[in-house]
């Protein structure tokens, strides 16, 4: 199973503002979102980015993408789940009602508090991130700080429109 993490960051690895807003980053990189979410036909969000993507960006968020699976991932038992997605209580409960459902690429989008549990489980196979040229000293960082380590091989590099740069990379050693 193929866990691919991919985040759009600002050069200093930021993914929104302290407000959640991600005004810095451009709106072409929620198209090209869009097109390797269809590819994967699942994204996995941690409840805040449900939350602040679809109340900051009533034209565009979540609710408009066309995949089968979509996976909110909250420790709460009293978040219901909204039409259209299922609501799990763990990253290893997301992984495996994929799995269940014939999915063999788990396509995470974040945000960053979320990612670190993966990154800390050892479940993320891929990062592939876009990098803005842009720098925001304050936000919400695409891996929350924690205490873990994972070294990773550069697979591909290239540029994007709007001096953005795309980074694949694989993690080394995943648990997987
Ligand atoms: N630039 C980008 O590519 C990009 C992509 C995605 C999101 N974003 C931005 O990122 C911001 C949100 O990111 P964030 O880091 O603040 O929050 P987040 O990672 O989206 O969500 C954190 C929440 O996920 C749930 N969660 C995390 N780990 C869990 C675990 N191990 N088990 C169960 N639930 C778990 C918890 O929900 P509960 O509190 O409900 O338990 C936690 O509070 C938003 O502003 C969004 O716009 C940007």
């Amino acid at each position: 199973m193929k866990v691919i993490l991919d985040m759009a960051i600002s050069l200093n690895g930021m993914i929104a503002r302290e407000d959640g807003s991600e005004d810095f980053l451009p709106y072409e990189g929620w198209v090209e979102f869009v097109e390797q979410a269809k590819r994967h036909n699942n994204i996995v969000i941690g409840r805040e980015t449900y939350e602040k993507v679809t109340s900051l960006y009533k034209d565009h968020n979540f609710n408009d993408v066309p995949v089968e699976h979509k996976v909110i991932i909250t420790r709460s038992t009293e978040f219901h789940s909204p039409e259209g997605y299922v609501v799990v209580h763990s990253p290893v409960e997301a992984v495996d009602y994929l799995k269940q459902k014939g999915i063999d690429i788990v396509y995470l989008v974040g945000g960053g508090v979320l990612n670190a549990e993966f990154v800390k489980q050892n479940l993320v196979t891929d990062i592939h991130l876009t990098v803005s040229p842009f720098i925001l000293g304050k936000g919400r960082p695409f891996l929350a700080l924690d205490d873990f380590e994972s070294p990773l091989t550069l697979q591909e590099s290239r540029s994007l429109s709007n001096g953005r740069l795309r980074l694949l990379y694989t993690v080394n050693e995943p648990g997987q």
